[in-house]
């Protein structure tokens, strides 16, 4: 059943009206809409914020189940040995279980809260460098650098180029009119045949959530189509009483998850 929120928003009344009755504060912009206008973006303050206060949700306490299936996609055969970006990483411990199966692992992430939490909760010891826009945190016992900075200052000059990255509740954490920019960041540092492992959200389209944003698998293609094949590998649908959509007050929501395959250049 469509709560008042659902009504309200399916029938556009103002925004503002919406949020003071009910109850919306600190939730929701659009992601393109007119409602983007009046609301403010996501922005660096702001998960920087969301990690002082604690409101990180999205953290999981166990290697992302989609990770896990669709490994053997990534590793296509090899037995380690790949170098893996996992931007905007928050503290998620796919960035250890990379490492533990001999990969290199780099991840980027604006929060130092993030990036300290990550290492000194799993008793990871580290050196850290400032390396131009970004502070460099080295574990000393694995393959494992996280680069604490803005991920749209990412190029070679200070990691890469990766042969695989996972793209986990990143592209649907960037602002849609930064998204092409997210993607020329990405693919800077991408090798050649490279290959991307993505997972992204699709639901109702007249809900606006400030994150994640909706992000379909017909976006993602327009977006890569220049550069990669796309191929969506699994609709994940989570029915309304999954903890997601409870969280979220989403009557439905599915879970897209797409690998992209950079295309060799042709001499
Ligand atoms: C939704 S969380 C996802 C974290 C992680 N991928 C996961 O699934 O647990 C998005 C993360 O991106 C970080 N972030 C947001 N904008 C960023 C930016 N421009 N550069 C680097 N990190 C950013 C946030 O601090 C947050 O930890």
């Amino acid at each position: 059943m469509l709560t008042s929120r659902y009504i309200a928003r399916a029938y556009l009344v103002p925004l503002d009206k919406t949020k003071r009755s009910i109850g919306m504060a600190d939730r929701d912009v659009g992601d393109g809409t007119a409602e983007s206008l009046i609301l403010p973006k996501e922005d660096l303050n702001g998960w920087r914020k969301r990690w002082e206060e604690g409101r990180t949700a999205w953290h999981k306490t166990t290697v992302d189940p989609v990770l896990e299936k669709r490994i053997g996609l990534i590793e296509d055969g090899c037995g380690g040995g790949l170098s893996i970006l996992v931007p905007m990483c928050g503290r998620s411990l796919d960035l250890l279980w990379l490492c533990s199966r001999g990969h290199s692992v780099t991840g980027v992430e604006i929060s130092s809260i993030a990036v300290g939490e990550l290492f000194t909760d799993n008793s990871i010891p580290f050196t850290s460098i400032e390396s131009g826009p970004f502070t460099i945190y080295k574990a000393t016992d694995r393959d494992l650098n996280v680069l604490c900075g803005d991920v749209f200052n990412l190029d070679t000059s200070y990691a890469g180029p990766f042969d695989v990255i996972w793209d986990c509740n990143a592209i649907v954490a960037i602002n849609a009119d930064d998204r092409e920019r997210y993607v020329k960041a990405e693919l800077s540092v991408l090798k050649e045949g490279g290959r991307i492992l993505m997972t992204t959200w699709v639901y109702e389209q007249s809900i606006h959530l400030r994150f994640p944003l909706c992000v379909s698998p017909e976006m993602v293609e327009k977006l890569f189509a220049a550069q990669c094949d796309v191929r969506v590998v699994e609709n994940i649908v989570l029915p309304n009483d999954s903890h997601f959509c409870q969280r979220h007050e989403l009557p439905w929501a599915i879970r897209p998850v797409l690998f992209l395959n950079r295309k060799e250049l042709v001499q």
